[in-house]
């Protein structure tokens, strides 16, 4: 891995000269390995760029920028967008028009950062091998579909930039090796894949503040337990759902009449299967009886049994 780290610095710098290059910054592990490499290589010509859409995870915005600021030392330019994104999904309920507006706005927001910055010939991304394959949908994954549009899918040939991208040839398990040796926290390399439509997949109904704080709190409590009791590296994915549904419960003396919050947790090697985590009776008992006690507007928690196929693991 350090002569990997070598040959790819030195052919960085071969590719990209004195010139200037922009990379999109997800806080996942691909852009943030491809980050800190590219920065390796050749530190002030990299800007990355992180779009905060509004659909992020609690403090999820707060950890990126840390993550800059403690571990790579490049430029970061954070574009809070949030208003914007929420304003157009106003009353959408349909998945794909909310990916289509996400991902429409997402290119908006990111080209008029760029644009600040003046002469720019590179966008660097974090395309790893499965990505260049799955560019071409194998056997009808919608996944492998859906990616082509995330990933800031057009834009290089809309700012007739030269795409940069050093993690190519590697696969998921090389590009955390690299991380580490890169000097990125175990947080950062072993961090659950996230969509780029973020949480505005997970609600399941047109979005508002309301159920994305609900979300929000409901997530975070369901990682928290999940991190203390040791299963957060034994999984794929986790997170929570926030379903269309109401029910009636009952607090003290009162009747509520509130949400319901699904959790998701499955084990996969590629996403392209998987199946649902058997979580310990224990744990579960004690993240639905966190969220319901501690999240206002969330009086029912269920466990998604399903696996993929034929469920995917995303809900919409
Ligand atoms: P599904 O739900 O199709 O998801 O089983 C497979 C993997 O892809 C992720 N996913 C997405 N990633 N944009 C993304 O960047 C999307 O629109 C999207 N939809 C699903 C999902 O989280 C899982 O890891």
């Amino acid at each position: 891995m350090g002569d990997f780290i070598e040959i790819a610095v030195e052919k960085i710098r071969q590719q990209v000269g004195s010139k200037r290059v922009i990379l999109g910054l997800s806080g996942g592990v691909d852009s943030s390995v491809a980050a800190a490499l590219i920065d390796r290589a050749i530190g002030k010509q990299l800007t990355s760029i992180f779009v905060d859409n509004g659909l992020l995870r609690q403090n999820e915005r707060e950890e990126v920028i840390k993550l800059f600021n403690d571990h790579i030392p490049g430029k970061l330019r954070v574009a809070k967008a949030g208003k914007l994104f929420l304003g157009k999904l106003k009353g959408i309920i349909d998945p794909e028009k909310k990916r289509k507006i996400i991902g429409k706005t997402f290119i908006e927001v990111f080209d008029k950062e760029v644009k600040k910055l003046g002469n720019v010939d590179f966008l660097a991304q974090g395309t790893l091998y499965p990505d260049v394959i799955e560019s071409v949908p194998i056997g009808g994954n919608p996944a492998a579909l859906i990616k082509s549009h995330h990933n800031v899918g057009g834009l290089p040939e809309k700012m007739k930039l030269k795409l940069l991208e050093p993690l190519r040839e590697l696969f998921k398990d090389e590009v955390r090796l690299l991380g580490k040796k890169l000097g990125l926290p175990d947080h950062v390399i072993n961090r659950h894949p996230f969509p780029g439509p973020g949480l505005g997949v997970r609600v399941l109904r047109d979005i508002t503040p309301k159920c994305l704080t609900v979300l929000r709190q409901a997530d975070a409590i369901f990682i928290d337990e999940l991190h203390r009791s040791g299963w957060y590296g034994k999984l794929w994915q986790a997170f929570c759902v926030f379903l269309p549904v109401r029910s009636v419960g009952v607090m003290g003396d009162e009747r509520t009449y509130e949400n319901v919050i699904c959790l998701r947790a499955v084990t996969s090697s590629d996403a392209m299967t998987a199946d649902w985590a058997k979580l310990p009776d224990g744990l579960l008992r004690k993240i639905s009886s966190r969220i319901i006690n501690e999240v206002q507007g969330a009086n029912r928690v269920v466990y998604d049994v399903s696996s993929k196929p034929p469920s995917t693991i995303e809900w919409e």
